[in-house]
Formats: C-alpha cells, structure tokens, sequence
C-alpha cells in the first residue's frame, strides 16, 4: 500500500493515487455492493481510480453504465480487480472461492464487514495472506462510537419486526397471528432485549405496525431515553433474569438485540434461560447477534429467524 490520502487531493507523493477495487459479492445471498455511484464520483473526483467488477451492482439495481458514468472502469475479471487494487472494498467478508485473490498482492488493504469470530476459516485464509484486513464492524470514531456498525445495526433492527411477523402469520408458518391485531382482537407482544441501535430500530417498527411493545435493557439511563422518545407507545423494563423469563412467557415475538460479549461476561444465565423459554414456547424469535450461541437448540421446536 502505497499510503492513504486523507481528504480531498491531488496526486502527489505524500497523498499518491490509490486503486480502489470493487469485486462483485458472492457470498451466497448477497445482494449488496461495496460502493455506490456516488461513491465512485467522490472518490475518482478526488484522483483516485475506481475499478468495479462487471456486474457488481446488479444485485442492488445498479447498472454499470451508472459507474461509468461516474468515473469508474468496469473489469470482467474478479482477480483483475483483486489483483490490480491499493483497496479492496467489499460488503462481506472473502469466502473460500476469494481466499487465492487475497494473496495476489500483499501490500494491499481489504477494507469489509469480516466478523471473523464466526469464522475460523476466513481468519486462517487472512492470516496466510498477509495482508492488512480493516474489518468494518470494529472501526471507532474518537468518541468510541461505531459509525459503520451502527447503519448495519438499524437494517437489522428494523428488519426484525418485519420478518418475524412474517413467521407469525400462518403463510410464514407461524400460528396463524397478525401482528398489529384488529378492532376487537388485541395486538401482538413484540419483547425487546436491548435498547441500543438494532433494540431501538426494532422498536421504531414494532410500534409502527402496532404491536403491544416492550423494552429491556440493563441501563436505566437509556430506558429513560426510550421512555422519553416513544412517549408511552411502549412499555419500558429493567432487564434482570427474572423480567425476562416473566415478559418472554407471553411473547409472541422475542427480538434479541444485545451483544453476545456483553451478555456473556456479564449473566449468561440470563440469555440461555430467555432462548431455552423463547424455543420451549415455540415463539417466532428473530436473533439479531451475529454469533448464535445456541446451535444445538434451534429448530426443535420454532426455527429462529436470523436477520443478515
Ligand atoms: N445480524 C445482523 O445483520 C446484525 C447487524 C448489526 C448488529 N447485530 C447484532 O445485534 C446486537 C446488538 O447490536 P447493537 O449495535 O444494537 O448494540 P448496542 O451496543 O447498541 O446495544 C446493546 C444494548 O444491549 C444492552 N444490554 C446489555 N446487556 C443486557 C442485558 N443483559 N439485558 C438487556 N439489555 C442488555 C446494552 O445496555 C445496550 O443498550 C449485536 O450482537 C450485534 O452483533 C446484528
């Protein structure tokens, strides 16, 4: 890598051209690509040079000629882009038909979502390659917030409502439950664990669609930050063991939106006891964390939905 340039430049030695490539995603069922072409006006404006594999953006509805049109070549082979980049931007993280191209040159930057702790593979691939890998996920601005998490964490969580309502209806398997309820039958119980980015995103659609919502989260702090935003439309809960086997009994929907970490250093008891009730009860449960720590569980009784 021959040095990142940091706001707008010219070319010169201190802030030289960087080749950005931009391979199409194929990882199974994904639809995204890693730049807009927005993207690629900021950046070819800049001086920088883009290269989009073919095809790229058809998963998201994005045409190559949009790319030309905004400064970008189109390369039809994927180890051209790999092979030519400073950077590599990417949505997901390589899988194994893209583990060869990271080694093709070992000056470069791969810049993607890796959340390597789901995969060994992926991070034994990296490691051989030798190249510096920037996972997206653990990028902080100097308040210590995650700027590119957080986008990811608001799809998630206004995913969840939606899909898990899905597999409450009976055409989504569920028992036959539509979720905002009618005039004379009531509305569904959406219980929310974790009021951070996905818990509120989450929130914001389950009240929406006018389910019977609630809340928990360990900080008091932020339950009063719910409180206050939602101005009543949902109900508020101090997470303790107790309070979540309690709201989960009779939940037709349990959306998990804590970190696993968090969770795990702190009372794992709590967590394993609310998805152990959420499987038993067969309630539809839409896991939010990346990492499922209950494999063997799932599918016995109701198949979670992951989101992402
Ligand atoms: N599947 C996807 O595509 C996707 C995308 C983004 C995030 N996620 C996952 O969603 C989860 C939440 O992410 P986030 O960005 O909202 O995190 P966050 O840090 O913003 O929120 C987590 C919240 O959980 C609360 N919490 C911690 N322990 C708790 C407990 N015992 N009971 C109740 N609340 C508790 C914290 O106080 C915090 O408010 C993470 O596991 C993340 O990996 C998944």
């Amino acid at each position: 890598m021959r040095g990142l340039p940091t706001g707008a430049q010219t070319h010169t030695k201190e802030h030289p051209t960087v080749i950005i490539g931009v391979p199409k995603e194929i990882k199974q069922d994904e639809y995204h690509v890693a730049i807009t072409p927005a993207g690629v006006r900021e950046r070819t404006s800049a001086g920088h040079i883009v290269h989009v594999e073919q095809g790229a953006g058809e998963g998201s509805s994005i045409p190559d000629a949009e790319y030309v049109r905004t400064g970008a070549k189109i390369l039809p082979d994927p180890d051209e882009v790999w092979g030519a980049a400073d950077m590599v931007l990417k949505v997901k993280e390589p899988v194994q038909p893209e583990y060869h191209r990271m080694s093709l040159r070992k000056d470069q930057v791969l810049f993607t979502y890796l959340h390597l702790a789901a995969s060994r593979e992926c991070t034994d691939a990296l490691v051989a390659a030798g190249n510096v890998a920037i996972a997206y996920e653990t990028v902080r601005l100097p308040d210590n917030s995650l700027p590119l998490l957080t986008p990811m964490s608001e799809v998630a969580g206004r995913m969840a409502p939606l899909v898990a309502s899905h597999h409450l209806m009976r055409a989504g398997g569920g028992r036959g439950t539509l979720v905002c309820g009618v005039p004379g039958v009531e509305a569904a119980k959406i219980v929310i664990l974790g009021a951070g980015v996905s818990g509120m995103a989450a929130a914001t659609l389950a009240v929406g669609l006018h389910a019977s919502v609630y809340i928990l989260d360990k900080n008091l702090e932020r339950l009063r930050q719910v409180d206050h935003h939602f101005r009543g439309a949902l109900e508020t809960i101090a997470s303790s063991t107790h309070a979540i086997e309690e709201q989960c009994a009779d939940a037709d929907i349990v959306i998990g939106a804590v970190l696993v970490t968090t969770i795990f250093t702190g009372n794992a008891s709590g967590y394993v006891a609310v998805a152990v009730a959420v499987l038993l009860l067969g309630l539809p449960f839409a896991f939010l964390t990346g990492d499922d720590p209950l494999p063997r569980l799932r599918g016995r009784r109701a198949p979670a939905a992951p989101i992402g």
